[in-house]
C-alpha cells in the first residue's frame, strides 16, 4: 500500500496504471470505522486498483461548525486500509487543494439549499468541490458513497450527471452499530451519556418505519411517529425531519406515495451534529435498488 501526501506523486502513481486498468476511489475524511470500510471492500470488490483520499476539507465546514474538533486518527486509518487492500492512501494537503488565489466554487441548487443545507448552507457547494477535484485528479471509474450522507450522494450524482463526468457513482448501504445508531466519525464526540441518547434517532425513524409497514401512509403521522420517539429525549435538538422523494429531495406533505421515501433526520447532541435516514418502503432507496 503506497501512502503518500504530495499532489505530484498522486498523479504519478495514477499514470503508472494501466489504460485497462480500473480504478475505484473513495473519498473520506478519516476516522475511518465500518461505514468507510464497506465503501473500501465495495471498491475492492469492483476495481482493479483501490484509492482512498482523507481529507477534512476546510470548505465544507462553516467558520462557526466544529472542523477544529474533527476526529483524526492517521495510524489506525492506515491500518484498516491496509486490511481492506486498498493500492492507494492519499493524505491530502490543504495548501495544495486550496493554493493562494483559490477562487472557483460549485453550486448544486436547488438540491444543496433543503434538508442539511438549510443549517449548513455552503456545506454542499464545499462538498462538491473537493470531490470534483479528486474525480479530477484521480480519474476513477467508479467513486463509492454511502447512504448515511443520502443528500450528499444524490448531490454527487447529480453533479456527475450534469457535467458529463465519465465516473460511475456506487452508492453503498447505511451500515449501523448492532444497536441501531448510525455509524459516524462524530459519534466519538459523544459522551457516554449522549451515545446513549442518540439512539433516539435511529429508533424514532425505526418506530416510523413499523408504522409504514403496517400501512400508514399519512405523512404526519408517520413524522408524528418519529419525533415522538425522538422529542423524548431531551437531550437531543431536532434539527429537521422530514420524508421526501429520494431523487429530487423535495417533501411530501401528505401521502406517501406507493415507491416509498425516504425519512431523513438531523439533530444536535452535545454540541454534536448527527444525522441518519431510513427508506420507508423497503431498501435503503437508492436508484439502482435492486440491480445488484
Ligand atoms: P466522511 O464523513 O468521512 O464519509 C466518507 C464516506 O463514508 C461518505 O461517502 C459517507 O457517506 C460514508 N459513510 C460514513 N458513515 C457511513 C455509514 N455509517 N454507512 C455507510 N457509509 C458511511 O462524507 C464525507 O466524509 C465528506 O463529505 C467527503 C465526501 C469525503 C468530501 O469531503
Amino acid at each position: 500500500m503506497k501512502v503518500l501526501q504530495s499532489l505530484a506523486e498522486v498523479k504519478e502513481w495514477r499514470c503508472s496504471l494501466a489504460p485497462d486498468e480500473s480504478l475505484g476511489l473513495v473519498p473520506t475524511m478519516g476516522t475511518l470505522h465500518a461505514g468507510h470500510r464497506s465503501l473500501l471492500a465495495a471498491a475492492r470488490t469492483g476495481c482493479d486498483r483501490v484509492a482512498l483520499s482523507i481529507f477534512v476539507n476546510p470548505k465544507q465546514f462553516a467558520a462557526s461548525e466544529d472542523l477544529g474538533a474533527y476526529p483524526q486518527h492517521a495510524e489506525e486509518d492506515l491500518e484498516s486500509a491496509a486490511e481492506e487492500g486498498v493500492d492507494l492512501v492519499w493524505f491530502t494537503r490543504e495548501e495544495e487543494m486550496y493554493p493562494e488565489r483559490f477562487v472557483t466554487r460549485v453550486e448544486l441548487l436547488p438540491l444543496a439549499d433543503r434538508l442539511c443545507g438549510k443549517a449548513r448552507p455552503h456545506h454542499f457547494g464545499g462538498v462538491a468541490l473537493v470531490v470534483l477535484k479528486l474525480f479530477n485528479i484521480f480519474a476513477p471509474r467508479r467513486a463509492y458513497f454511502g447512504n448515511k450522507d443520502f443528500q450528499q450522494a444524490t448531490i454527487i450524482e447529480r453533479m456527475v450527471a450534469d457535467l458529463n463526468l465519465d465516473i460511475e457513482i456506487v452508492r453503498c448501504p447505511l451500515v449501523r452499530e448492532p444497536d441501531g445508531i448510525a455509524l459516524s466519525s462524530r459519534n466519538l464526540n459523544l459522551s457516554r451519556e449522549g451515545r446513549r441518547s442518540a439512539l433516539a434517532l435511529s429508533r424514532g425513524l425505526f418506530a416510523a418505519g413499523e408504522l409504514h409497514a403496517g400501512g400508514e401512509r399519512d405523512v404526519s403521522s408517520l413524522l408524528l411517529a418519529a419525533s415522538g420517539v425522538i422529542r423524548s429525549e431531551a437531550r437531543v435538538e431536532l434539527e429537521y425531519l422530514e420524508l421526501v422523494d429520494p431523487t429530487s429531495l423535495e417533501p411530501f406533505d401528505q401521502v406517501v406515495p406507493d415507491g416509498g421515501a425516504l425519512l431523513l433526520v438531523a439533530a444536535m447532541l452535545d454540541g454534536v451534529r448527527l444525522i441518519d435516514n431510513l427508506f420507508l418502503g423497503g431498501g435503503d432507496g437508492s436508484r439502482d435498488e435492486g440491480s445488484g
